[in-house]
C-alpha cells in the first residue's frame, strides 16, 4: 500500500455545447460527491466560454477546474489568445499545455509549450503538460527519446523550483487518442511512464521527481482504467470519450480508487 493521491479528468475538447457542458458539470458535481473523503483529486477541463458557470458549479465540489489552452502573454497583441489573468480570474486551477490537438492540428512546436508552462507557473497554474509520440515515431522505435525530448523542452523556460510543484504529466500517445485511436497495452504504457519518470528525476532530482503526477490517457475506457491504473508510475487517467457521461467519469474513479490505493 502506498500513500499516493488518485488523479483522475477529463478534458471535454470541443465536444459539448455550453448548455450541454453546464448539465454535464451539473451531474458531475453531484455523482462525485461520494469521493469526498477519498485521497483522489478530480479535474475536468471544459471550453473557455462555460468556465465562468462551471466555476460556480463546481464550488463545493472536489472538481478541480482547468483550461484547454492557455497563452504564454498576459496582455497585448494576441487576437484569439486567452490570457493566464483571465484564467485566474475565472477560478481555472489548470492550464492544459500542449494536447496532441494543440500539437498536431494547430501546430504548436515543444517551444510553445514551453513558454506556456512557464507562464502557468508563475501565474500560480498547475501546468498539465501533455505528451506522445505519434505512430509512425513509434515504429522505428524513437518513443522514448521523443517523449524525453518533449520533456526537456517543454520545460527548459521554466523555474525548476517553482515548477517541481506545479507540474503534471499527461502521457497521451498520438495514436491512442481519439475515435480512431487504439489503445496502449498497458506494459507499453508502463515501459514509457517509466521513462518519464526518468526523465523527470533527472532534471528535477530523485525526490521531487517521484512526486510529479504522471497520467495516461489516450482511449482509456471501463474496459481498460482498471488494468493501466495498477501500473507502476501511472498515478492517474486523463480520458476522453469515455468520461463524457457524468456518470461513466464517476463509476471508473469507483472501479480504478480500491486498485490504485492497493497498489506497492
Ligand atoms: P480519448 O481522448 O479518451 O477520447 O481517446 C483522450 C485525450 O485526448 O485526452
Amino acid at each position: 500500500m502506498h500513500s499516493k493521491k488518485l488523479y483522475f479528468g477529463t478534458n471535454t475538447k470541443m465536444s459539448m455545447t455550453d448548455s450541454e457542458a453546464v448539465a454535464f458539470l451539473t451531474e458531475l458535481a453531484d455523482c462525485t460527491g461520494r469521493f469526498a473523503n477519498e485521497n483522489v483529486q478530480l479535474f475536468v477541463i471544459p471550453s473557455f466560454t462555460v468556465l465562468h458557470r462551471a466555476r460556480e458549479i463546481l464550488k463545493d465540489t472536489k472538481v478541480l477546474l482547468g483550461a484547454q489552452n492557455m497563452c504564454w502573454e498576459e496582455r497585448g497583441q494576441f487576437t484569439g489568445e486567452i490570457s493566464p489573468l483571465s484564467l485566474v480570474e475565472n477560478g481555472v486551477r489548470i492550464a492544459e499545455i500542449g494536447h496532441s490537438e494543440r500539437r498536431h492540428v494547430f501546430g504548436e512546436s515543444d517551444f510553445d509549450e514551453s513558454r506556456k508552462v512557464k507562464a502557468a507557473c508563475e501565474h500560480g497554474l498547475t501546468a498539465l503538460l501533455c505528451i506522445g509520440e505519434t505512430a509512425q515515431q513509434k515504429e522505428v522505435g524513437i518513443s522514448d527519446e521523443i517523449l524525453s525530448m518533449q520533456i526537456k523542452i517543454g520545460l527548459h523556460e521554466s523555474d525548476k523550483a517553482c515548477c517541481a510543484k506545479r507540474l503534471w504529466v499527461a502521457y497521451e500517445p498520438v495514436w491512442a487518442i481519439g475515435v480512431n485511436g487504439t489503445p496502449a497495452a498497458p506494459e507499453y504504457v508502463c515501459a514509457r511512464h517509466h521513462t518519464i519518470r526518468g526523465v523527470l528525476q533527472s532534471i528535477f532530482g530523485e525526490t521531487a521527481g517521484q512526486e510529479i503526477p504522471i497520467f495516461y490517457g489516450g482511449s482509456v475506457n471501463k474496459g481498460n482504467a482498471t488494468e493501466i491504473i495498477q501500473m507502476p508510475d501511472v498515478d492517474g487517467l486523463f480520458v476522453g470519450r469515455a468520461a463524457w457521461q457524468a456518470q461513466n467519469y464517476a463509476d471508473m474513479v469507483q472501479a480504478v480508487l480500491p486498485l490504485f490505493s492497493a497498489k506497492k
